[in-house]
């Protein structure tokens, strides 16, 4: 059965969310992105209590979710709603698709008291190498046609579109890598450039997801300390600037490129940035506290880049795990959170920048299934079928804790079947038919968990009957398969 995409509802912490508005100001000026790829969500109103709790000020959404946007209303959070790139062409031929959009997602939810939104992010890293040109010519005809729909809608002053570009977009020569030799991609350079120019017409920002995590990635000769923000044993120098971290080096490398653009003064927005905690060697809880504490102490404190001071604007990725994303790009892709996917900080981090020795609130009133866990059976004989149970239990769960550098890859053969059979089961909603496995697995009330490697527990998301194994259960999953007849026929 395919994991359910549903969000949890909670809807009576409603209230709490504006007693909080009210009584609590502080802003940080720190943006986050809320990514909703899980099986099990979070209620979206307990969500925006914990970011209004912690100072978050600004939101990045990859999609308008109506249960998110709801829970936003009446807050003061800047949302950067974002339109995916399976809409481009749409949005590009069809400037009446543009207006429904803005008029559904934008327009609807921008009254007094509304949802506060202030970008439309049109697309996602659309130029990214590997969609092989896919999105080329949709994007800045869509960025016109929403742009022009929300002047149409009169929202044009205060809402502005934009387009998150990855920094695959621009680099320096191997032969001078230095950012002052930063350019942007000859083979989209002009298409660029004139995106740049219809922004900056607009008084709109260049969005850019810078990722240090990825130098680092897949690179065994990067200098370890220059993906942070606390070691100077590798600068780079570049005339009379010195780097000490890639983070100032590649974010200068892009206004160098804006600069030769002719647009040295564009005003630049990080829209993604963070370190993951699992899925592989470099990406664990030490590192990526280093790494983010490190990132709010320096774009808050005003000091900017060697070549533009003043605070950077930073949207950290992300604010979630999200179980269900896809991994093409690294096991690490599902641990990109500060907190885990159920709500809980993995670990202190001072939003305010001060290096003040405070904790994150986490996600209040979360109810959780059952503490009951899917293991091999001790006693099962046939084990010559545990490799192949072992892929299928992976393959429609989510094993990246096992792998190579993760926190799970001390475990036993037996250790990662029981792993893999218990997300298998834990993403099912834990249905009692979903820990079998030819016969292989059983159900216990030991919690399994090693050390760093947790055996989770779904939340629980009151639509699934767990507990109960009679009627309901058999009830839901011919509701369920019938849902799946629709979808596929
Ligand atoms: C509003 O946004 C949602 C989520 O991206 C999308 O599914 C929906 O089609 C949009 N509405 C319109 C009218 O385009
Ligand atoms: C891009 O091209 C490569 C090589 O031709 C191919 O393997 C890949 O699937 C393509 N990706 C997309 C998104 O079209
Ligand atoms: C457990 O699974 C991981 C991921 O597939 C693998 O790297 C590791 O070698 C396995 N451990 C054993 C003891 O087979």
């Amino acid at each position: 059965m395919a994991p359910s995409l549903q969000f949890c509802s909670n809807s009576y912490f409603n209230v709490l969310i504006v007693l909080s508005v009210t009584m609590i100001s502080s802003v940080t000026g720190v943006g986050v992105n809320w990514g909703t790829m899980a099986t099990h969500k979070l209620p979206p109103d307990n969500v925006v209590k914990m970011l209004i709790e912690n100072g978050f000020d600004k939101l990045k959404l990859f999609e308008a979710e109506e249960s998110i946007m709801a829970a936003l209303i009446g807050t003061d959070i800047e949302v950067m709603l974002a339109i995916p790139n399976y809409m481009l062409l749409q949005m590009s031929q069809d400037p009446e698709a543009a207006r429904s959009w803005v008029d559904a997602n934008v327009t609807s939810w921008s009254y007094p008291g509304g949802v506060n939104i202030k970008y439309v992010a049109v697309g996602n890293e659309p130029f990214l190498r590997t969609y092989n040109g896919t999105y080329l010519q949709s994007t800045l005809p869509a960025l016109r046609n929403i742009q022009n729909a929300l002047n149409n809608a009169g929202l044009g002053f205060k809402v502005k579109a934009t387009v998150p570009f990855n920094a695959d977009i621009y680099d320096s020569p191997d032969t001078n890598p230095v950012p002052s030799a930063g350019e942007f991609r000859p083979d989209i350079r002009d298409l660029t450039n004139k995106i740049v120019q219809f922004l900056y017409s607009n008084d709109a920002p260049f969005t850019v997801n810078i990722y240090p995590f990825l130098s680092l990635y897949g690179n065994d000769y990067f200098p370890m300390d220059f993906a942070f923000f606390d070691g100077s044993n590798n600068p780079i120098r570049d005339g009379n600037l010195v780097y000490t971290n890639v983070f100032d080096a590649n974010l200068d490398t892009l206004i160098w490129s804006l600069h030769k653009a002719g647009y040295p003064d564009m005003h630049v927005i990080v829209g993604e940035v963070g370190w993951p905690t699992d899925g592989d060697k470099n990406a664990n809880i030490v590192n990526s506290k280093r790494f983010n504490q490190g990132l709010l102490r320096h774009v808050l404190s005003g000091k900017g880049t060697p070549v533009r001071k003043g605070n950077i604007d930073v949207y950290l990725f992300s604010l979630i795990d999200e179980n269900a994303k896809s991994i093409a790009p690294g096991n690490f892709e599902r641990h990109w959170g500060i907190f885990e996917f159920d709500g809980k900080p993995k670990y202190e981090l001072d939003l305010s920048g001060l290096l003040e020795d405070k904790g994150l609130v986490p996600v209040e009133g979360v109810k959780y299934m059952l503490k009951r866990w899917c293991v091999v059976d001790p006693e099962a004989e046939n084990l010559e079928d545990l490799p192949n149970n072992i892929d299928y239990a992976c393959s429609l769960s989510d094993c990246t804790a096992l792998g190579y550098g993760s926190s799970c890859n001390h475990l036993s053969v037996e250790g990662n079947a029981s792993y893999a059979f218990n997300m298998y089961y834990q993403v099912n909603s834990q249905k009692y038919w979903n820990c079998d496995f030819s016969g292989l697995a059983m159900l216990t009330d030991k919690d399994p968990s090693d050390g760093d490697c947790q055996f989770p527990i779904m939340i629980d998301c009151g639509y699934s009957l767990a507990q109960n194994s009679g009627i309901s259960d058999v009830l839901l999953r011919i509701a369920g398969s019938y849902m799946l007849y629709l979808i596929m026929y």
